[in-house]
C-alpha cells in the first residue's frame, strides 16, 4: 500500500502521461502510475546503483519492464524526448532546485512537474516564481508529518505571489486547505507559546511577533 504522500502525487498527474520519477529509489510511484493506468510509460531514475537496484527489482517483481525503465543518471540530463511530465519527490528543496536549473533547457518539454520536497516551502515557491513556474495546484497529504505537493509549469510570462501565498501556498490557502489550516494554528500555537519565553526587548520576539501576525492573517483569510 501506498504511502497517503505517493497516493496524492499519483492522483495529480495527467492521465495518459509519460513520465519521469526522478529519484525513484524502490520504484514505487512508476508501477502504480503504469498498474493504475495513468501513465503507460515511466521513466524510473535515480543517480544511485543501491535505489536503481531497489527499483530494477521491484520493476521485474510487478513484471512491468515493458513500461517501467530504470535509469542511472544525475537528474535530468538523460530525460527522454518522449517524457512530458516530471515528479521529484522526497528529496531536499535545494537538491531538487539544482536539478532543475541543471536542464533549464527541457523546461518547456514538460506540461508538468509535480514537487514534494523537504525543507522550507517558502524557498521553494519563491525559486518557483523567480524562474516563471506557476503553480496549477497544489496538495496535502498526511502520513507521519504532512507533505505539500506542487504541480507546476514553466511559463514564458512573469509570475507573481504575494509574501503569504509563497509562505503557505496560493492554491492552498485560496481553497483553505484543511491539513494546511491543521498546521497553520499547530505552528500559531507554538509561536505563541515561544514569545512568553522570549525576552521582549530581543530581536527575535518582535521577529515572533511579526511571524504570529502573517499566521494569524492566514488563518483568517486576511
Ligand atoms: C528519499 S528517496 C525518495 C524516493 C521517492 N521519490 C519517494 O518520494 O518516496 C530520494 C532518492 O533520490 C535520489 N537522488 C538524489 N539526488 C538525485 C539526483 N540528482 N538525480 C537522481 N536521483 C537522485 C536518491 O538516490 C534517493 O534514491
Amino acid at each position: 500500500m501506498l504511502s497517503s504522500r505517493l497516493l496524492t502525487i499519483a492522483s495529480m498527474i495527467n492521465s495518459g502521461s509519460i513520465v519521469a520519477d526522478i529519484g525513484t529509489d524502490h520504484a514505487l510511484l512508476p508501477i502504480y502510475l503504469v498498474q493504475n493506468s495513468i501513465s503507460p510509460k515511466v521513466y524510473a531514475v535515480d543517480n544511485k546503483k543501491g535505489p536503481l537496484e531497489r527499483a530494477k527489482q521491484a520493476v521485474s517483481l510487478a513484471d512491468l519492464e515493458q513500461s517501467v525503465i530504470p535509469m542511472l543518471s544525475p537528474g535530468l540530463k538523460d530525460i527522454s524526448h518522449d517524457v512530458n511530465v516530471v515528479v521529484i519527490a522526497g528529496m531536499g528543496v535545494e537538491t531538487a532546485t539544482e536539478i532543475l536549473l541543471s536542464a533549464k533547457s527541457c523546461w518547456h518539454q514538460f506540461d508538468q512537474i509535480v514537487l514534494q520536497l523537504n525543507g522550507d516551502q517558502y524557498q521553494l515557491r519563491q525559486f518557483l516564481m523567480s524562474n516563471q513556474f506557476e503553480i496549477l495546484d497544489e496538495q496535502t497529504a498526511l502520513d507521519q508529518y504532512i507533505s505539500f505537493i506542487l504541480s507546476v509549469v514553466h511559463v514564458s510570462h512573469p509570475v507573481s505571489y504575494s509574501q503569504q501565498q509563497l509562505m503557505f501556498g496560493p492554491i492552498l490557502l485560496q481553497r483553505k486547505d484543511e491539513l494546511l489550516m491543521k498546521f497553520i494554528g499547530e505552528q500559531l500555537a507554538k509561536k505563541e507559546q515561544l514569545l512568553q519565553v522570549v525576552p521582549c526587548d530581543s530581536h527575535r520576539f518582535h521577529q515572533l511577533k511579526e511571524e504570529i501576525q502573517l499566521y494569524q492573517n492566514a488563518l483568517t483569510g486576511c
